[in-house]
Parts: structure tokens; sequence; C-alpha cells
């Protein structure tokens, strides 16, 4: 099976040498646990091998990404303009299922191998205003408070977007909130099954200080160590430092 490496040192040795090509991984983990550090060194990696990626942003402007990523990875923007990295942000008033198929233009267009979703966390807010078919201008937010959402619904609207985006002919990295508390990772309860691999981002308290970890919850085909690994941010990115074989 080939492997598409993430660039994060010490994870890809974890993974014998990076996650299953074309498949649809989770990254996940409460606010400021670094997910979208991890998609944009996930998408520069690839276009460093010459593979174009195409990061798809829901909430945050293409603009404060890109500011991110330039503080690690000093070549981001001469990779942007040779068109190995590309961001697309959706419009708010393309909802619920309209998003797959403005994104499948995308990645024809960019002929993009790796894909990042930043984040799946505003489909559970907005997937009802799909089902009545309510295209709406508003922001998000303000759109969900304005509709009934059920549970269900967002369950399966969660469940078919993963679906039919790992059709692709990409490899792609889902990035969702997680809670620390209740029995499911993600608010949706769903995209931690439906996804093949699962990779936890935390932040731990210890005493004083505050440990980042993160945790490879499942990765199909692949034998990995169940626990918890030191992660660093360095100044060319993320790392693990105590990784184990
Ligand atoms: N240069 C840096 N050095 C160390 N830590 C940094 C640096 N830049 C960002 N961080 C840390 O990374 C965090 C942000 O990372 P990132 O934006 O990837 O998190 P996130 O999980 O996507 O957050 P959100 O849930 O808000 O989208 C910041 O809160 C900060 O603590
Ligand atoms: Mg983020």
């Amino acid at each position: 099976m080939r492997r598409v490496v993430t660039g994060i040192k010490g994870l890809d040795d974890l993974l014998q040498g990076g996650v299953p090509e074309n498949n649809s991984i989770l990254v996940c983990g409460g606010p400021g646990t670094g997910k979208s550090i991890f998609g944009l060194q996930f998408i520069y990696t690839g276009a460093k091998n010459k593979e174009p990626g195409l990061y798809v942003s829901i909430e945050e402007k293409p603009d404060k990404l890109r500011e991110q990523a330039l503080f690690f990875f000093k070549d981001f923007k001469k990779l942007e303009d040779k068109k190995l990295i590309n961001f697309l942000k959706i419009p708010t008033n393309i909802a619920g299922l309209d998003i797959v198929e403005f994104i499948k233009d995308a990645v024809k267009k960019t002929k993009a191998k790796r894909m990042v979703i930043d984040s799946l966390s505003i489909l559970s807010i907005n997937s009802s205003m799909y089902k009545i078919g309510l295209k709406t201008t508003l922001p998000f937010s303000s759109a969900a408070i304005m509709t009934n959402n059920s549970f269900e619904e967002t369950k399966q609207m969660v469940y078919l977007f993963i679906n039919k985006l790992s059709e692709f002919p990409t490899t792609n990295l889902f990035i969702a909130d997680s809670s620390e508390q209740g029995m499911y990772l993600t608010r949706d309860s769903v995209s931690e099954f439906v996804c093949d691999g699962v990779i936890r981002l935390k932040q731990l308290m210890i005493g004083r200080t505050v440990q980042r970890v993160l945790e490879i919850i499942k990765m199909r085909n692949t034998d990995v160590k169940p626990g918890a690994h030191t992660l660093m941010f360095t100044n060319s990115g993320l790392q693990i430092i105590d990784f184990r074989y």
C-alpha cells in the first residue's frame, strides 16, 4: 500500500511511512490544539513533493491561514504561486451537500492529490439548511440559530459528506472540534467511525504547564501503538518528540 507522508516528524515513523493513500483521516481536538497547522503542514509537505494540494476553508479566511503557514514554512507562498498549494473558501451562500460539487470542481481544476477540510464542525451546525433547501446568504452561525437542527439529520449530513469526498482521487484530512467530555470524539458523533483514521490533538495540564499531545486513535491497515505522544511546535512546524517503535 502506498503511503502519504504527513511531514510531521515522528508521526510518519509511527504510521509506517504515512497515512494510507486515498484514505480519509480525521484530525480532531479542542480549540487551539494545532489542527489547522497540522492541515497546513500536510498540504505544504505534498507541495514540496510536487503533489498539488487543496485546503478547503469553511470558517477561516485563507489570508489568516496563509499567514499562520508562513510563520513555519518560509516558501509557502512560492508553492502557492506555483499552484501546488491552493485555498478554497466556501462562500456562505452554498450550503449542505452543494458544497461537495463546489469542492469537486476545485479538485479537478487544481489536480489536487491531497485535500484538507477545515472544518467539519460547521457542517454540523449547518445541516438542516440543506434539508429544507434554504440557501441562505446569512453567515453560517446566524443561519444556524434560525433553523431547527435535528441530531439525526446532522449525522446523516456529515456521513454523506465524508463518503462523497472519499470518492475523490485525493488523500483527505478532515478537521473537527472535539470535546474533552462525552462518549464521542466529535460533535457529530459519526465522523470518527466513517473516517479510515483518527488522530486526536490535546492540551494537557501537567501541574501548571500545558503539554501538547497527539494520539493515533485508529488507522486502518496500520499497526499503531496506543498512547499519547508529545507534540511540539518548532520553527518548521509540528513535530513528535518522544515517538517509540
Ligand atoms: N509559532 C508558534 N509557536 C508556538 N505555538 C504556536 C505558534 N503559532 C501558533 N501556536 C499555537 O497554535 C495554536 C493555534 O493552532 P491552530 O490554529 O492550528 O489550532 P486549531 O486547533 O486549528 O484551533 P481552532 O480550533 O481555533 O481552529 C495557538 O493557539 C498557539 O497556541
Ligand atoms: Mg483551526
